[in-house]
């Protein structure tokens, strides 16, 4: 799907401005895969660096041979981003990975439905992190709400998520497509639910109690976690 830029072939000192070069010629709102041969932190440090607000780090495989991360050129840039915007941008980004597994999943596609999936995982392990150790902890110090708050119920929700993960994976590898499908629907139906809550409480309320700075420097985090 879309472009790819694999630099495995390629001389290291070659491959930052290749890689630079590929991004500045993209359309706003377009994106491509990165395929390389190690983490590439020091890359995402110099995006950040260079281009603050106007990209997405979506990474899809974390070794240990390949790494590929899909590099987004956000289509209203600006580093005045809210955390709103930021993770509601994942959640849709995690919804179309969804959709593409169901549809392997229904055509018996088994390798295409695996793999999907394992992107899927990466990233709504990556996406719940974010939320527990970077956002949370900063919501709950500002309002003071810690046990009986909106955080609680959300990490609870997380330990549902992550079980259906398991589940879905396990059957995933086994071409086990009745139980696959089916935990799915529990999981879409979950989420459909959990990712309402942060989209119109949570998170917007994060964003109101946060200064700019901090919401810079919380995005930047979760972008390396
Ligand atoms: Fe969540
Ligand atoms: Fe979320």
């Amino acid at each position: 799907m879309g472009k790819i830029l694999d630099v495995r072939e390629m001389v290291p000192k070659d491959r930052h401005s290749k890689i630079f070069e590929t991004f500045n010629a993209l359309d706003p709102g377009t994106s491509f895969v990165l395929v390389n041969d190690h983490e590439p932190k020091p890359l995402l440090y110099q995006f950040q660096a260079e281009h603050d607000g106007e990209f997405d780090w979506w990474p899809l495989e974390q070794g240990p041979q390949v790494w590929r991360v899909r590099i987004s050129k956000r289509e209203a840039a600006g580093a005045d981003r809210t955390i709103t915007d930021y993770l509601q941008t994942d959640h849709r980004r995690l919804d179309g990975i969804m959709e593409r597994f169901q549809d392997a999943l229904r055509g018996e596609r088994w390798e295409e439905a695996l793999s999907g999936f394992k992107e899927f995982v990466l990233g709504l392990r990556k996406h719940i992190r974010i939320e527990e150790e970077i956002l949370f902890p900063v919501f709950e110090e500002k309002t003071g709400m810690i046990d009986a708050g909106p955080t609680f119920v959300m990490k609870m929700e997380h330990k549902e998520i992550n079980e259906l993960l398991d589940r879905i994976l396990a059957a995933t590898a086994g071409h086990d497509g009745k139980t696959a499908s089916e935990a799915a629907g529990a999981l879409i139906s979950i989420l459909m639910d959990h990712n309402m809550k942060e989209e119109h409480i949570l998170y917007p309320e994060s964003d109101a109690f946060i200064t700019d700075a901090e919401r810079a420097q919380i995005i930047k985090k979760a972008q390396a976690a």
